[in-house]
């Protein structure tokens, strides 16, 4: 498996280099404006047809199709390559060095979060906010940890499933710390050629300790994976020392470092070991649910139909409910309807999804939490009024 993937790589890499020679090879000057030509047209469609994304690829393209037969050209596309993705960016007078850039592709490894975007509190259990806040406390009275010999928390791991709000609060947090949110995406830099990972990961790395920043190392295990899949074990064991050294070498001073992922089981211990504090964050429970629909709303909704929904939703994570919420919203201005009726509708459609001891459950609930009318709640859950008279006698 090994020795296939690393010759699959290698036969890419000579693909490309054949590309450019044979190019190079067969570039009368006839050729060479034939081919410019077409690519003027091809450019030219996609620009018009407003594909932004598709023009940044094929400038891309060209930079590296150029980079023999006219240099100053494929110099020329690679500089505003370099100036697109910053251009936007609200830190670049700040940050003096550009962002840097995967070696082949020039795109950028890292996306930079200014301090002053907007960063929504994430909802969350009670314990897991004060264990957020008390890493800020530590930041914003570092002096006095520093009088009693002691340093704020350095780096943090979070785990949990996805859409539960481990990015957002990593943004929430370095909002807090008044600190721009580096966030480096494991997973993309892992799809990169394994060979110019380590290159890329120490690029990235020493990018963010150069600066005060809340460094994200997100999708973690997409690195830090246990060495027991089919990846080249050399290369990837290489890999991990070299993000455990970055972690352990952080900087106090250089702000916080965040690994997150999806995938607790997939974490060697040893990663584990190397952060501060380890915060789980779960799929919300019910309550949470409630307030989550009570955001995502973008009105005020009615008990009963938040409770009916909260309890509905089980089993879905935060940007679940929120992706529900903004296509309900969505349907109810085009259909002209009011939102609470369009909401039930659609939580009755989830109860009809579960199984009917957990409908039998979820009646038993509402009989006892919500301003629902049996009628209603029997509507919602298919759990029949009889059954629901016999939970209120039993309540009573
Ligand atoms: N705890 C939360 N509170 C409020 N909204 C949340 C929460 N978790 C996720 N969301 C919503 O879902 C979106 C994606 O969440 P994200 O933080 O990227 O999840 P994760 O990093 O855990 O996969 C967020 O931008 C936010 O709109
Ligand atoms: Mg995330």
């Amino acid at each position: 498996m090994d020795a296939v993937r690393s010759s699959e790589a290698k036969s890419v890499h000579a693909f490309d280099r054949k590309n450019t020679m044979s190019h190079a090879i067969r570039s009368t000057p006839a050729d060479v404006k034939a081919d410019l030509a077409d690519e003027f047209v091809h450019l030219a469609r996609v620009a018009l047809a407003g594909r932004e994304q598709d023009v940044t690829m094929f400038v891309r393209r060209a930079a590296r199709r150029h980079r023999t037969d006219c240099p100053e050209l494929a110099e020329a596309l690679i500089g505003l390559l370099r100036q697109n993705p910053t251009r936007a960016n609200p830190l670049r007078a700040e940050l003096d060095s550009p962002i840097p850039v995967d070696g082949d592709s020039r795109l950028p490894l890292l996306r930079v979060v200014a301090p002053d975007a907007t960063a929504e509190v994430p909802i969350l259990p009670a314990e897991t906010y004060r264990v957020l806040t008390q890493i800020v406390d530590e930041r914003k009275h570092a002096d006095r940890l520093a009088a009693a010999d002691l340093a704020p928390a350095r780096s943090l791991l979070f785990v949990g499933p996805p859409g539960v709000g481990k990015t957002m609060a990593a943004a929430w947090l370095a909002h807090q710390l008044s600190l721009p949110l580096v966030v480096l995406d494991l997973a993309t830099i892992m799809s990169s050629l394994l060979g110019k990972t380590g290159t890329n990961l120490r690029h990235a790395i020493d990018y963010a300790k150069q600066r005060p920043c809340v460094l994200l190392l997100d999708e973690l295990d997409a690195i830090a994976k246990r060495r027991d899949d089919d990846r080249d074990v050399g290369e990837l064991k290489r890999l991990v020392t070299v993000l455990l050294q970055q972690i352990d070498d952080w900087p106090t001073g250089a702000g916080l470092v965040i690994g997150a992922t999806n995938h607790a089981d997939l974490l060697d211990p040893a990663v584990w070991r190397r952060f501060d504090v380890a915060v789980t964050f779960d799929l919300p429970e019910t309550s949470q649910r409630g307030e989550a629909i009570r955001r995502f709303a973008g009105q005020p909704l009615p008990d009963a139909a938040v409770d009916a929904a909260a309890i509905a939703s089980k089993g879905l994570s935060f940007n679940d409910i929120e992706r529900t919420m903004l296509r309900l919203r969505r349907r109810c201005l085009l259909e002209d309807q009011p939102l609470p009726g369009m909401l039930a509708e659609h939580s009755a459609r989830l109860v009809a999804e579960l199984p009917r001891t957990d409908r039998l459950q979820l009646a038993q609930t509402l009989v006892g939490m919500s301003g629902l009318s049996q009628r209603q709640i029997s509507a919602l859950t298919g759990v029949s009024r009889d059954t629901l008279r016999g939970f209120t006698h039993r309540r009573e």
